[in-house]
């Protein structure tokens, strides 16, 4: 039997809404394969958690999590409580950060039954590996002066091997693609970090020379999202190019609900961490809306990490042939709960078992 343990942290707001969802499929998935067994443990960490310890997790929270396989996170925020950036940086940034997940990896793209916004999409299916350590969220810089002098400073941080790192890494996702990538550049614009960065994915290109390149720059890049997202295959960008990239996939293919992601750790010495691009939503909790395609679809991305790709290719399968069939919540126009969803999930995987 092959066991994988996960940390469960389904965070703030509908987090907790679609963690379980999600883990519900996924044990459902390990009872079909027989060989396979999650072993969950949940951590409550959360704003509300920080209400009571004045911390996001506890000093030991990061040994804790340590010898984990996986984190499986939900969402972290819920502004009436704790600033943002006390709670993002207090859990979320400082797990990918301390445990080095340099790399995010974020797809886009058509779902069957799922209406794009885009009148004419053509069947798009893009990978956007965020750089995810360094960039523009850097904790270098200040607030300087008050009154009318009143200014903040805030530094971005490129090194060479971080650059490179996720250059690399969309290289060898685009080896096993459609063996193109695009660099995201803003070099006409940004003096040192962004010239910087083309001369490193020069540098890398060389290397491959059976993959297709270009570079855009990030504003010109984002309207051929909206007007061409089929020209692309993967797209490798800076920490905040990024995160506002994969918004735009999540919204080119109809939901930021949907939009799955993958904090990895690529020198193997922590767990990686799985969690949706969306975040806690505090409009729609409490209301059995949230769409749970985001976490579901995440932990496919889990499922592959753990070399389970058969695994997770059946459940993307069956996801789209649930949507396929109008199961749909309100953020894609459906009428639909959480829980019709994920129970809809898990009785067409229930199906594929009987047949096989
Ligand atoms: P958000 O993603 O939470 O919400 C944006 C919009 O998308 C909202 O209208 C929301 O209802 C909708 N939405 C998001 N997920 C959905 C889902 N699964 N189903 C249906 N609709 C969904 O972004 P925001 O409003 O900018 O942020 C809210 C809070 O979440 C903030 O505290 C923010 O910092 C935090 N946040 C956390 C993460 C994370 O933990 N990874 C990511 C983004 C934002
Ligand atoms: C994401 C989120 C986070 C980020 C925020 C909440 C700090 O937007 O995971 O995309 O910017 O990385
Ligand atoms: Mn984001």
């Amino acid at each position: 039997m092959k066991k994988i343990t996960i940390a469960n942290i389904p965070g703030d707001g509908i987090g907790k809404e679609v963690v379980p969802a999600a883990t519900e499929v996924l044990n459902t998935i390990a009872a079909i394969h027989g060989g396979l067994k999650f072993e969950f443990t949940e951590f409550p960490w959360s704003c509300e958690y920080y209400l009571e310890h004045n911390q996001m997790m506890p000093d030991d929270g990061m040994e804790r999590l340590q010898d984990f396989d996986g984190i499986f996170l939900g969402a972290v925020g819920n502004i009436k409580l704790v600033p943002d950036h006390v709670s993002l940086w207090g859990l979320l940034i400082k797990i990918r950060r301390e445990f080095e997940q340099v790399i995010n990896i974020r797809p886009a793209k058509v779902m069957k039954g799922v209406k794009s916004p885009l009148a004419n999409a053509k069947d798009f299916d893009l990978i956007i590996v965020r750089e995810n350590s360094e960039g523009e969220y850097s904790e270098i810089g200040g607030k300087i002066y008050r009154g009318e002098d009143e200014l903040a400073i805030q530094n971005a941080v490129f090194s060479r091997k971080g650059t490179e790192r996720a250059m690399q890494h969309a290289f060898h996702l685009a080896s096993k693609r459609k063996k193109r990538v695009t660099s995201a550049t803003k070099s006409n614009g940004i003096t040192y970090s962004m010239p910087f960065w083309d001369s490193v994915f020069e540098d890398v290109s060389k290397g491959h020379p059976e993959i297709s390149t270009d570079s855009q720059h990030i504003d010109a890049l984002s309207a051929f999202f909206v007007t061409h997202p089929e020209r692309f295959d993967v797209i490798v960008a800076s920490n905040l190019f990024g995160d506002i990239l994969s918004d735009l996939g999540a919204g080119i293919m109809g939901s930021i609900g949907i939009a799955p992601s993958a904090n990895i750790n690529v020198n193997g010495k922590y767990p990686s961490m799985f969690e949706p691009v969306h975040g806690s939503a505090p409009d729609i909790v409490g209301k059995g809306i949230a769409n749970p395609i985001g976490q579901i679809w995440t932990a496919k991305m889990m499922l592959d990490h753990f070399g389970e790709e058969e695994l997770g290719n059946t459940l993307l399968d069956v996801i789209e042939s649930v949507t396929g069939d109008g199961f749909l919540t309100a953020d894609l126009g459906g009428k639909h709960s959480t829980k019709e969803v994920t129970d809809e999930i898990i009785n067409e995987l229930k199906k594929i078992d009987k047949k096989g």
